[in-house]
């Protein structure tokens, strides 16, 4: 449990916020590369950490982000030309470049200077393998991006999806590994899956112990259950700051990939997930039903899709009470959307009741919020932030033997970087 002053911190992150601070100081996903898909395209509104902005690809193909309201009469450049290395303002003409630098005044007399005074707050963005990520932190010269190997291939999967929840919601679902035995798999029974896989063990012993560890980059979990008699069957998963997860997916060390629960504002995320090969990779299921609406022009219009909270996530009743489904709903992500968004935009922590498997979210809270307030107290950098490699890590499931070390006898695994920097 928390208290109300304790989960405003947790969750809040616009400007000035204790832990929007704290997510300033890393890069994040901003937008796909494909959503500025040539130059001098149109121009998207972003919402990131509650700031509204404005991002373009200038005649060079380079990536600018910028306040959305054009600092002489705050206009939204959303309208703006994008022309000739840079973005023009449709009211009265000015344009600014990447930089965020005024370079055309065309409104003021020619021998004024009053262009060199006018900057746009722009953020610089830098785009790998499909991502652009953008940094909105103070540091003059940015930090390296951080080394998650996911991102660090090019042709794997990359899919988003429009969250109507606080971003803590979205992580914390991440490290709750044990509700996959229940909300995911509640209708497997042991005896209609393969002996000795990994989903038998998950149905045959649904409760789990958690093991959490702090790390480098931030807290990791490993949650086991009885598997044959001197066998456990783990769950290893990562939890790596500012927003980033990997679960347990595939066999561990087998395979790299990530999420990410971006904060567009307090009450809205996006979630990245990126991976190797085609885009069914999160297991059976994972895209089930998920048909996008289509990305529109307005804030919250990016990712959506189709089965959502205002139609109930298009629960089937008769699918859960005859137990062809747990949950009644399709798709292991939009299960998971109706947990997270049914709990309201801002879960109050207030009111729960915490067991034994909640204490990774436990750690990771107090691991949160002990960084962000470091970071305020004596400006001490949060974890990875100039750790690049510490990003290097896999998730996945084990079956070890009971005497097994889950963190010692894994680290071969959980390290296996493969990408070339
Ligand atoms: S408001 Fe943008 S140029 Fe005047
Ligand atoms: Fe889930």
């Amino acid at each position: 449990m928390l208290s109300q002053a304790d989960n405003d911190a947790l969750c809040r992150v616009g400007p000035g916020t204790l832990m929007g601070n704290l997510f300033r100081e890393y890069w994040l996903p901003a937008l796909q590369s494909g959503e500025l898909p040539e130059p001098d395209c149109a121009p998207v509104r972003i919402m990131l950490l509650g700031e509204e902005l404005i991002a373009f690809r200038d005649t060079n193909g380079v990536v600018g982000l910028v306040d959305n309201n054009c600092p002489h009469r705050r206009a939204s450049l959303f309208f703006g030309r994008n022309e000739e290395s840079g973005i023009r303002c449709v009211y009265h003409g000015w344009k600014f470049d990447v930089n965020g630098d005024c370079i055309d005044m065309p409104s003021e007399p020619a021998e004024s200077n009053f262009r060199d005074k006018v900057k746009i707050k722009a953020y610089p963005c830098r785009e790998r393998n499909g991502v652009i990520w953008a940094y909105m932190g103070p540091r003059a010269v940015p930090p390296a991006l951080p080394e998650l190997e996911g991102n660090m291939y090019p042709n794997h999967y990359i899919s988003v999806l429009f969250r109507n929840n606080n971003w803590m919601q979205g992580i914390e679902g991440e490290i709750d590994t044990v509700h996959a035995a229940f909300l995911h798999g509640g209708a497997a029974r042991p005896e209609d899956l393969p002996p000795q896989s990994f989903r038998y063990y998950m149905s045959k012993h649904r409760a789990g112990k958690f093991n959490v560890r702090e790390t480098d980059v931030g807290t990791s979990y490993g949650m086991y259950r009885i598997a044959e008699e001197d066998s456990y069957y783990w769950r290893i998963g990562h939890l790596l700051f500012p927003c980033f997860a990997m679960p347990p997916v595939p066999t561990l060390g087998e395979e790299s990939r990530f999420l990410a629960y971006v904060p567009m504002d307090d009450e809205h995320t996006l979630e990245w997930s990126i991976g190797p090969g085609a885009n069914e990779g999160l297991g059976a299921g994972f895209n089930a039903g998920r048909e996008y609406l289509g990305n529109g022009t307005g804030w919250y219009d990016r990712y959506v899709i189709e089965q959502n909270w205002d139609n109930d996530f298009q629960i089937d009743r008769e699918a859960q009470r005859t137990w062809k489904s747990w949950s009644g709903i399709a798709g292991v992500r939009q299960q998971d959307m109706a947990m997270t968004e049914g709990m309201g935009p801002i879960l109050d922590r207030t009111s729960e009741h915490l067991g034994t498997t909640d204490q990774m979210i436990i750690r990771t809270r107090r691991r949160f919020l002990q960084a962000a307030r470091a970071l305020a107290e004596d400006g001490t950098p949060p974890p990875g932030v100039e750790q690049p490699a510490a990003y290097h890590k896999r998730s996945g499931q084990i079956v070890m033997h009971r005497d097994a070390d889950w963190w010692a006898d894994t680290t071969h695994l959980i390290e296996r970087f493969e990408a070339k920097v």
